[in-house]
Order: C-alpha cells, then sequence, then structure tokens
C-alpha cells in the first residue's frame, strides 16, 4: 500500500515565522496545505479567511487543501479563487446542495472532497460516492485545534474503505482531520487513510519541524 500523504493544518501554524514554515515544508515534501476556513455559524469559531489563502497561494506552491467548515458552501465558492490542483472540502452537515457544490468545484478542476463530523455516519453518501475525489473524516467534533479523538472515528475509516470497495470506489482518497497524533496516524493508516492533517498533535507540537515530520512520515509508512 501507498505511503500516507500529510496535509499540514496552518490554522495551527500561526503567523509569526510563518514564512519560515512554508520553507521547512517545501524542503520536508509536505504534500499539502491545510486551510480551515470556519465562519462562526457551522462552527463556534472564526478561523483563517478568503486573505489569508490569496496570500498563501503567492508564498508556495504546494497544493491547497481547503477544508471549508461554513454554512451554505455551495453558494460561496467563487469567494475562494479554487484553482485547478486544489483540493477542497464541502461539509455534508451544512450544504443543503451537496451535489451542487461538488460539481462546481470539480468544473474548475479541483478535486471534490466531502467532510463529514464525527457523528454522520458514511451512509449519507450512497448518493455523492460516485462523484467524489475524496471523502474527509473528522476524527474530532470541528472547531478547534487540541480536541481529543472520538474513538469511533478509528473504525468508521475502515467502514468507508470498505463502503467504497463496495461501491467500485477503490480509488476514492480517504482524509482525517482533528488529533492525528503519531500513534494515531498509525492506526488510521492502518484502516485505510490515504492523507493525514497534522496539526498541534504532531508537526506542530513541538519545535523541531523537520523531525516531527519525519515521525509522522514513519507512523504513515
Ligand atoms: C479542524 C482542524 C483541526 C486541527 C488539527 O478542521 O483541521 O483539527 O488543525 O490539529 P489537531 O492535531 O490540533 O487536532
Ligand atoms: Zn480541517
Amino acid at each position: 500500500m501507498a505511503s500516507g500523504k500529510i496535509s499540514l493544518s496552518m490554522m495551527c501554524a500561526g503567523i509569526v515565522g510563518i514564512e519560515k514554515i512554508i520553507q521547512k515544508a517545501e524542503s520536508a515534501g509536505i504534500e499539502f496545505l491545510h486551510i480551515d476556513i470556519m465562519d462562526g455559524s457551522f462552527v463556534p469559531n472564526i478561523t483563517l479567511g478568503t486573505m489569508f489563502l490569496s496570500e498563501l497561494r503567492q508564498l508556495s506552491k504546494i497544493p491547497i487543501d481547503l477544508h471549508l467548515l461554513i454554512q451554505d458552501p455551495e453558494k460561496k465558492l467563487d469567494w475562494f479563487g479554487i484553482q485547478k490542483g486544489d483540493r477542497v472540502a464541502v461539509h455534508w452537515e451544512s450544504s443543503r446542495s451537496i451535489l451542487e457544490a461538488v460539481t462546481n468545484i470539480q468544473a474548475v478542476g479541483a478535486q471534490a472532497v466531502v467532510a463529514l463530523n464525527p457523528g454522520t455516519p458514511v451512509s449519507v453518501l450512497d448518493e455523492v460516492i460516485g462523484h467524489l475525489d475524496g471523502v474527509l473524516l473528522m476524527m474530532t467534533n470541528p472547531g478547534f485545534s487540541g480536541r481529543k479523538l472520538i474513538e469511533s472515528c478509528i473504525p468508521k475509516v475502515d467502514h468507508l474503505r470498505k463502503y467504497a470497495a463496495k461501491r467500485g470506489r477503490d480509488d476514492l482518497e480517504i482524509e482525517v482531520d482533528g488529533n492525528v497524533s503519531f500513534s494515531n496516524a498509525k492506526r488510521l493508516k492502518k484502516q485505510g487513510a490515504d492523507i493525514f492533517v497534522a496539526g498541534s498533535s504532531s508537526i506542530f507540537s513541538g519545535n523541531d519541524f523537520l523531525k516531527l515530520t519525519q515521525k509522522l512520515r514513519t507512523a504513515v509508512k
């Protein structure tokens, strides 16, 4: 099985020294920059926004992994300047027209991902799985970094892997987000996860960026 890919949580990177962090991410071969956009409505927090995203695009060529934790994402997609090569995750719980969001994301050549909160069953994907490039499974209730993984979310990855295979979607990329610590990453890799969001539980848990990245790489090999 292929090694896991790392998506670096920019919400955990802070602003001070961000250029240095991006340089290190580039030299460590980090596959994606994970941008959490929170609107204070779908989740009880406001984090990164459109200006941060467009400035980050100037600073780095690492592909963007956009996680939209916002209400009615299908009405707001053009705020984000989505480009070919981006991954864009919209939440099933916050969209009243999820397939419209998926189609519009793919229309610009980006990859469409549906995100599910811990309490949302995999079965809600019945009507959309054939259209998706990936699924993002939240391991914590979303809104804040530093939350504890909900144990039932670990076997949910294997469940989704089997559910997708049954529907001819072995190629579906599964991303896991929230409290992906080194030990949780190892367990999630065994369950069939492909992309691991690295935040305060792994790469930003100390000062040695390259060493901690290597440690996460080993966990998801
Ligand atoms: C939520 C975020 C957070 C966070 C991940 O969508 O993606 O889960 O940045 O970092 P930790 O490891 O703090 O949960
Ligand atoms: Zn996220």
